[in-house]
C-alpha cells in the first residue's frame, strides 16, 4: 500500500488544484440524496486539506462552486452555501492549530450576508498561518477572472498608474484571484469527465493534468499521494 513516504519531499508540487467532481453520482449510487453527497465531498476536502499540509504542499486549490452552478435548483444551491458556511465555521474553531491560511477565489459579493461575513472572518483570522494556503474558489469562473482582471488593468491604464506598453504575464497574473502564488504544478479533476470546466484559465497553462475515474467523496490521502508520486515521475519540459 502506497503510503506518504513514497512521496519525494524534495519535489514535492508546490501547487496542487482540484476539480473536486462527481459528488451527485456518488449519492446517486448509493441511494442518497444529493446533498449527501456534497456533505460528503466536504469531509472528504477536510481530511485532504489536513493531509497535504501535513506532507508540506504549500497550495492547495480546491473547485467549489463555479460561476455555471447558479443553474443548479434553487435547493442545491442553497445545500452547498450552507456547507460551505458550516466548513468555514467549523474551521474557523480550529484555524491556529492546524496553521492553514484560507483564501477564496472568487465573488463573494453578493452571497448571504451572514455566509460573507464567516468567509471574511475566515481570510483574515487564517491570513498569518504559514502552513497550507487553502483556496477556495467559490463562485469562481475563470473567464469572470479574466474580465475582472482586464477591468482592473484598464483602470489602471485610464488613470496613468502603468502604460499599455508594460502589460505582461507577471501584470495579469497579478490581477488574478491568485496574485502573489505560484501556478499550479499538477491539476486533479476527480469524477471521470476530460473538461476544465472553467477552472483557473490562466493559471494552468503549464500545469500538469490527471484525470481520476474515482467521485470525489471516495477520494483519499492514499489516492492524492499516488497522484504526486505519478506528478514526480512525469518530464516537463516547460517548453524547452
Ligand atoms: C461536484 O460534484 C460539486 C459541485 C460541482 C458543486 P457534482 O455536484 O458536479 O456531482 P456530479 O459531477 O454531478 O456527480
Ligand atoms: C466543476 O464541476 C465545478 C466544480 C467542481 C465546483 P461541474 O460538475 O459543475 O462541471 P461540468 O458541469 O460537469 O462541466
Ligand atoms: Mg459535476
Amino acid at each position: 500500500m502506497i503510503s506518504k513516504e513514497d512521496i519525494n519531499k524534495e519535489e514535492m508540487p508546490k501547487h496542487i488544484a482540484i476539480i473536486m467532481d462527481g459528488n451527485r453520482r456518488w449519492a446517486k449510487e448509493k441511494g442518497l440524496e444529493r446533498k449527501l453527497g456534497h456533505k460528503a465531498g466536504a469531509e472528504t476536502l477536510e481530511e485532504l486539506a489536513n493531509f497535504a499540509n501535513d506532507v508540506g504542499v504549500k497550495y492547495l486549490t480546491v473547485y467549489a462552486f463555479s460561476t455555471e452552478n447558479w443553474k443548479r435548483t434553487e435547493e442545491e444551491v442553497g445545500a452547498l452555501m450552507m456547507l460551505l458556511k458550516s466548513y468555514v465555521d467549523k474551521f474557523l474553531k480550529r484555524a491556529s492549530t492546524n496553521n492553514i491560511r484560507v483564501r477564496i477565489l472568487g465573488n463573494i459579493e453578493k452571497l448571504d450576508a451572514s455566509l460573507k461575513a464567516s468567509i471574511e472572518k475566515i481570510v483574515n483570522e487564517s491570513s498569518k498561518n504559514t502552513g497550507l494556503t487553502l483556496n477556495i474558489a467559490f463562485n469562481y469562473g475563470g473567464r469572470d477572472e479574466i474580465i475582472r482582471c482586464v477591468k482592473q488593468i484598464s483602470e489602471k491604464v485610464s488613470n496613468g498608474e502603468i502604460a499599455i506598453e508594460d502589460i505582461n504575464e507577471n501584470i495579469i497574473s497579478n490581477n488574478l484571484y491568485t496574485a502573489g502564488e505560484p501556478d499550479p504544478d499538477l491539476m486533479i479533476r476527480t469524477g471521470g469527465e476530460l473538461r476544465v470546466s472553467g477552472f483557473l484559465l490562466w493559471q494552468l497553462a503549464y500545469t500538469e493534468f490527471l484525470f481520476v475515474d474515482k467521485y470525489w467523496p471516495d477520494f483519499s490521502k492514499e489516492d492524492l499521494t499516488e497522484a504526486i508520486v505519478t506528478f514526480q515521475n512525469r518530464k516537463r519540459n516547460l517548453g524547452k
